[in-house]
């Protein structure tokens, strides 16, 4: 039997900060040998929220080198841009027109992102999740490795994959394979730094909330040494009342590859004055060779388009292939 299949993708907005990082891409990095990998660079969805025409090309080669940095390997993974392969966009207006409207209305990020646009709403912001199951749904993924806050749109995947199989498809042999979220206990949602409760996210307004993977010591140990925490001495996980100091303490286990046992009996009688350094090294060692990698990544410019030109050439060919699929059973003339 051949390997399982994983696709994921990441948009290229913003900086990528620690919560993209150890809900997703380290993970992508630590099982890729286990698997066939497509990771892409979600450009298509960039522009759902507004975006700056000047820079969504650099931060589309800047995001390609950070995969490479944080360590994807180019012989387990292929990594491409998804507005390379026009595959995406067709298999999305075919499962636009099977896809009801109230199950797009009812997505959790399209309600709080709607909110932030007022009345000017796109079209494109409502049927994001459309587009994300054309992504997965083309490569016939297996698995789907992502951030907690991810699962709502796995599930309308699966949704619509079984309903596409259900109205054109025969029982025993489905059209578009159910694929199955794969979500880490452990960092599947890291949270702001300066409120527990929220999820670290790009789009805060604060710079405070996160750490970038490019952030320099000085800038983490600033976060750091400002992050919101409580006057309990004594650091516990899995306290409800002490969010910070959960996702604190979770920082420090994924970033020093320690058990929770050993986190626990570590900082059990820690005040935060000790824990705080502590946390602040393990986090500046452990993306020291990731930006040292980037910064040489990004002086090879033609290097990074081979590579996207490459897993182009790779992608497209299951892309093809699947959509030609959809289109047979949708009934539609096949060009001659
Ligand atoms: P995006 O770009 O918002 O986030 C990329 C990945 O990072 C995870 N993530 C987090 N994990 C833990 N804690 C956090 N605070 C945190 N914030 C973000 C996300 O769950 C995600 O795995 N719609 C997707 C991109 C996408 C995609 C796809 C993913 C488009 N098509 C197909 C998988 C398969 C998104 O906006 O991710």
């Amino acid at each position: 039997m051949g390997k399982q299949r994983v696709l994921s993708g990441v948009q290229p907005t913003g900086t990528l900060h620690l919560g993209n990082y150890l809900g997703a891409i380290r993970n992508w990095v630590e099982a890729q040998s286990q698997y066939e990998n497509y990771f892409f660079i979600a450009d298509l969805h960039a522009i759902t929220v507004p975006h700056d025409p000047e820079h969504l090309a650099d931060q589309t080669y800047s995001l390609a080198a950070l995969y490479l940095a944080c360590g994807l390997d180019l012989n387990h993974t292929t990594i491409f841009v998804q507005s390379h392969i026009s595959a995406h966009t067709e298999l999305a207006w075919l499962l636009n027109c099977i896809t009801p409207l109230n199950w797009l209305e009812r997505m959790i990020q399209f309600k709080e992102k709607a909110l932030k646009q007022g009345e000017n709403v796109n079209i494109g912001l409502l049927d994001y999740p459309v587009l994300q199951a054309a992504d997965i749904l083309l490569y016939q993924a297996d698995l789907v490795p992502v951030g907690e806050d991810q699962k709502q749109h796995l599930e309308l995947t699966r949704d619509i994959a079984a309903r596409l199989n259900f109205q054109y498809g025969q029982q025993d042999q489905p059209i578009l394979k159910l694929p199955e979220p794969l979500i880490r206990p452990e960092g599947a949602r890291i949270m702001s730094l300066t409120d527990g409760t929220n999820k670290m996210s790009k789009s805060d307004p604060s710079e405070q909330s996160r750490i970038n993977l490019l952030d320099t010591p000085d800038q983490i140990h600033n976060k750091i040494k400002r992050c919101k925490t409580d006057p309990v001495r004594g650091l516990s996980f899995d306290d409800p009342q002490r969010p910070e100091c959960h996702n604190l303490l979770t920082l420090y286990l994924l970033m020093s590859g320690k058990t929770k046992a050993a986190v626990t009996q570590e900082c059990a009688d820690m005040g935060w004055g000790q824990f705080k350094p502590l946390l602040t090294e393990v986090m500046i060692e452990d993306l020291r060779p990731i930006q040292e990698r980037y910064t040489e990544l990004m002086t090879h410019p033609r290097d990074l388009q081979a590579v996207l030109k490459k897993g182009r050439d790779q992608a497209a060919a299951i892309a093809t292939t699947t959509l030609t699929t959809v289109k047979d059973v949708l009934g539609y003339a096949r060009p001659l």
